[in-house]
């Protein structure tokens, strides 16, 4: 193997022994080489613009400078470098804010060669698939949240139950697969009773449960492992298996998952419950878009403007809700522009009613985007994933609302709201 093509790591921490010790482990390994070795962040920092690596193993606690704020600064500086956070057990807080920072991955100290080895190879990769997307402006709140913001969250959303939340959620997440080729995720986010398994005829013992148990030490291995795959190859993440259960997925295990499958998919459809509980506000703080759905009946409609001034006053950007009106008919006795003025808001998509074709599809198992293609609901949702797909994503002030940390919603809305 040419020498240019070996993986070139730098290694960081601020115990000389440690240093050594992985620079040993590494020797052997032909494909890899360790071209610098700092013991402080801000060592790491200077010689990283030095000898410019592939990959940094950086400590956490160090002096001087620690490994967040380093890794944050390293990558502002050059952000295709690939960091991996090395830790010891319990710094679950700081694994949260280094992810934020920008690490790829995380190892737990002591660590074994094979992990070693394993991550380094692992990230190098990713970092030839994937590159990485930078915020050009330094957001201070929450630093690197958006330069590592790279698949799009988006929430299906409605503040009434019934509207189609579930069906345009399975149906979006494959038309975005069929139609972009990417990369596209589904969760299930209704902890209680979640519908996906159904509606996609999905048979899985493994659920989100078998990820909020492991949030520490989460990957994209684990990822795949405990996703279902349909049939047209979205990756599904299913609800807990029964009620009881549900209730065990905290708003920061739905934080720490979406953050992870942002990483991995280029779309992560979430289907959001009808609800302001924690989990169901950390998906929402978290989506780069909340599909918000509407029908033309004046409770959802009341619903609907509650929701859009509770989002105001969440500072959700305007860009980020995206309203659309499911079950569209104008034989309803209230007509589409009258709703746009009484709430002061555009409907950006309609999707048509589709009768009881839909209620087929579901019980059937085969979304209507599969079944019936040409369906004139199943081309509105077409035209909907397009367009998720090709807008722009929104942009700084966005990222700095989806940054929100978690503590923030613990604790209930009103809690959230006084607070402000
Ligand atoms: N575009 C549509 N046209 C007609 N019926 C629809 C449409 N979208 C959803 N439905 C129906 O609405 C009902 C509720 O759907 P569901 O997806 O479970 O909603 P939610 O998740 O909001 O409770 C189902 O009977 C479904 O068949
Ligand atoms: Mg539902």
């Amino acid at each position: 193997m040419a020498e240019s093509e070996k993986i070139r790591v730098m290694i960081v921490d601020d115990i000389v022994d440690t240093r050594d010790q992985l620079e040993k482990l590494l020797f052997f390994e032909k494909d890899i080489e360790v071209i610098a070795k700092a013991g402080n962040g801000r060592e790491a920092v200077a010689m990283s613009k030095q000898y410019n690596p592939d990959v940094v193993l950086m400590d956490i606690n160090m002096p001087e400078m620690d490994g967040i704020a380093a890794t944050e600064a390293i990558l502002t500086q050059n952000p295709s470098v690939q960091v991996i956070i090395m830790s010891v057990q319990g710094e679950t807080d700081y694994l949260r804010r280094a992810m934020l920072a920008g690490a790829r991955e995380f190892l737990t100290k002591p660590i074994s060669a094979d992990d070693l080895y394993k991550s380094i190879r692992h990230v190098h990769r990713l970092a030839a698939t994937r590159p990485r997307v930078v915020a050009s402006n330094g957001n201070t709140d929450m630093p690197g949240a958006a330069a590592t913001a790279q698949g799009q969250i988006i929430a299906v959303f409605s503040p009434k139950g019934g509207v189609g939340t579930s069906s345009v959620a399975a149906n979006l997440a494959v038309a975005l697969r069929q139609h972009t080729n990417k990369k596209v995720a589904l969760v299930d986010g209704n902890l209680i009773f979640g519908d996906q398994s159904v509606i996609l005829n999905l048979v899985s013992t493994k659920t989100i449960i078998d990820l909020a148990n492991r949030v520490d030490d989460m990957d994209a291995d684990l990822l795949n492992d405990v996703m279902a795959t349909h049939t047209s190859q979205v990756k599904v993440l299913l609800a807990p298996p029964d009620p009881q259960r549900g209730e065990l997925v905290t708003s920061d295990h739905l934080r720490a998952i979406l953050e992870l499958l942002r990483r991995e998919f280029d779309f992560v459809v979430v289907d959001t419950p009808s609800s302001f509980s924690d989990p169901a506000m950390a998906i929402l703080d978290m989506a780069t878009r909340i599909v918000t759905l509407m029908t033309l009946e004046m409770t959802t409609i009341r619903n609907i403007k509650l929701f859009l001034e509770l989002a105001d006053l969440l500072e959700y950007s305007q860009e980020k809700i995206m309203l659309v009106l499911n079950k569209a008919d104008n034989r309803l006795g209230i007509r589409v522009s009258n709703v746009e003025e009484n709430i002061q808001r555009k409907v950006v998509t309609q999707l048509s009613n589709a009768a009881q074709d839909v209620t087929v599809s579901i019980n059937q198992g085969v979304p209507l985007v599969i079944g019936k293609p040409t369906h004139q609901t199943s081309r509105d949702i077409i035209a909907l994933a397009r367009e998720l797909s090709t807008v722009a994503k929104p942009t700084a002030p966005q990222a700095a609302g989806q940054a929100a940390a978690p503590e923030e919603t613990r604790g209930g809305l009103f809690n959230r709201l006084i607070k402000r």
